[in-house]
């Protein structure tokens, strides 16, 4: 159809109600290179030229179907066992504040371009986000973070698919027998005898590790008996890497790979010129506390909150004195962010101004200069709502930058 005159009807998803969505709706249209005029409800485009409507509705993120043929994304959304919206498929495991938005990075990687078998890098990846909608369009991710529990996190969420029949094998052979809640003592499921570390695929045994760590914040944050919660989670989660697979069957999709990495951005090991992308946010300065967010996971994981609170960006220090170690490393990564990328291909940095004792800290203008400093040029800022961190943050900033 490319190249000829087309009269069609592109519909937004139901679920798109913010500005920066329509903006970066028609970014991913002009992307695509189609020629529209948007109809005075905001909702639809009429169509002139430019669609090839099988990639399209194989890529977009933002728009549910074209003249009748539905998205890819449309049906993604549909296996979905929680009650969000957007914690379809393995979003959902474990309830780690400050995620991103699924459909916002799906759309992000065809803004900047990216295509199936290109590696695009997230730095601080967190829950893992970025690695799964990577995975879904085709492309290769490699994730870094210095949290043993969002690499955990985010392993589970990329690569159960791989192991689920094990997993399921597993189901009925498994029996927590709780946790010392006082010692934070080390790991009580058991196998039939051995426990959940002596089992040989670090897949399955990553799976039901991380599904302990939610019966755990379920019984630490929400006083939910553990091993219900534990038993409840298993099935939920086994049933949510069945949609996964169902999923990549019915749709047939040539899944990406995903490479997760513990890892200090602030001494990045990746090679110079390597990734053909990066979508990050980057530790919300000082607004949250990810080592004490997640302390009784830490804790239970093994770690030394003390030891490890030193290595995370934007915890280090005490009063002001935080936000000048905060800029101090955020700058060595952005160097590293900038080295890895390849020359002329993007970087998107999502960033929020943070309110600390009632002043606001403009990091998103931090952010750009030091960007700038490290060589990369900015491209476009759009501005975005957040939700659910009023207190802390109000605003936040996507930055597309280029190197
Ligand atoms: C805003 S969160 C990322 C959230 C992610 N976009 C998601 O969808 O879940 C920032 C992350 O930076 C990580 N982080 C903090 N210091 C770090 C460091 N020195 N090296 C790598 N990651 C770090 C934190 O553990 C946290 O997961």
């Amino acid at each position: 159809m490319k190249g000829q005159d087309q009269n069609m009807l592109l519909t937004l998803h139901r679920n798109i109600q913010f500005i920066y969505e329509l903006v970066l709706a028609r970014m991913e249209l002009e992307v695509f290179d189609v020629k529209y005029q948007i109809e005075n409800s905001l909702r639809s485009f009429q169509i002139s030229s430019g669609l090839n409507v099988e990639r399209f509705t194989k890529r977009c993120a933002y728009f549910k179907e074209v003249d009748g043929t539905l998205s890819d994304y449309h049906f993604i959304q549909q296996f979905n066992q929680t009650r969000s919206v957007n914690q379809y498929l393995t979003h959902w495991f474990y309830p780690y504040k400050g995620k991103f938005h699924p459909q916002m990075i799906r759309a992000l990687c065809n803004i900047i371009g990216l295509k199936e078998g290109d590696f695009l890098f997230d730095p601080f990846v967190g829950s893992g986000t970025a690695a799964l909608e990577a995975q879904l369009l085709g492309i290769n991710f490699i994730g870094i973070d210095i949290s043993p529990l969002c690499i955990l996190q985010s392993k589970v969420k990329a690569r159960s698919i791989d192991v689920l029949d094990e997993i399921v094998k597993l189901r009925h052979e498994i029996r927590p027998i709780g946790r010392n809640i006082k010692n934070n003592s080390q790991s009580q499921l058991l196998f039939k005898g051995i426990t959940y570390e002596d089992i040989e695929n670090r897949n399955v045994s990553n799976f039901y590790q991380l599904a302990e760590m939610i019966a755990y914040s379920d019984s630490r944050r929400r006083h939910k008996d553990f091993s219900k919660s534990f038993y409840s989670n298993v099935d939920k989660m086994i049933a949510s890497v069945k949609d996964y697979r169902d999923m990549v069957n019915k749709l047939n999709i040539n899944l990406g790979d995903a490479k997760l990495l513990l890892e200090d951005t602030r001494q990045l090991s990746l090679s110079d010129n390597s990734v053909d992308g990066i979508i990050t946010s980057p530790p919300y300065s000082i607004a949250l506390n990810y080592v004490k967010n997640d302390a009784h996971a830490l804790e239970a994981m093994g770690n030394d909150l003390e030891t490890i609170q030193d290595e995370f960006i934007g915890v280090r220090g005490h009063g002001f004195k935080r936000f000048e170690l905060y800029n101090n490393d955020m700058e060595q990564c952005f160097k590293h962010i900038y080295r890895v990328l390849k020359p002329g291909k993007c970087c998107v940095v999502v960033i929020g101004n943070v309110t600390y004792q009632n002043e606001q800290v403009k990091t998103s203008e931090w952010a750009k200069e030091s960007c700038k400093k490290a060589g990369f040029d900015l491209v476009k800022e759009i501005d975005k709502i957040i939700f659910g961190l009023y207190n802390v943050i109000q605003e936040e900033f996507i930055q597309i930058y280029r190197k």
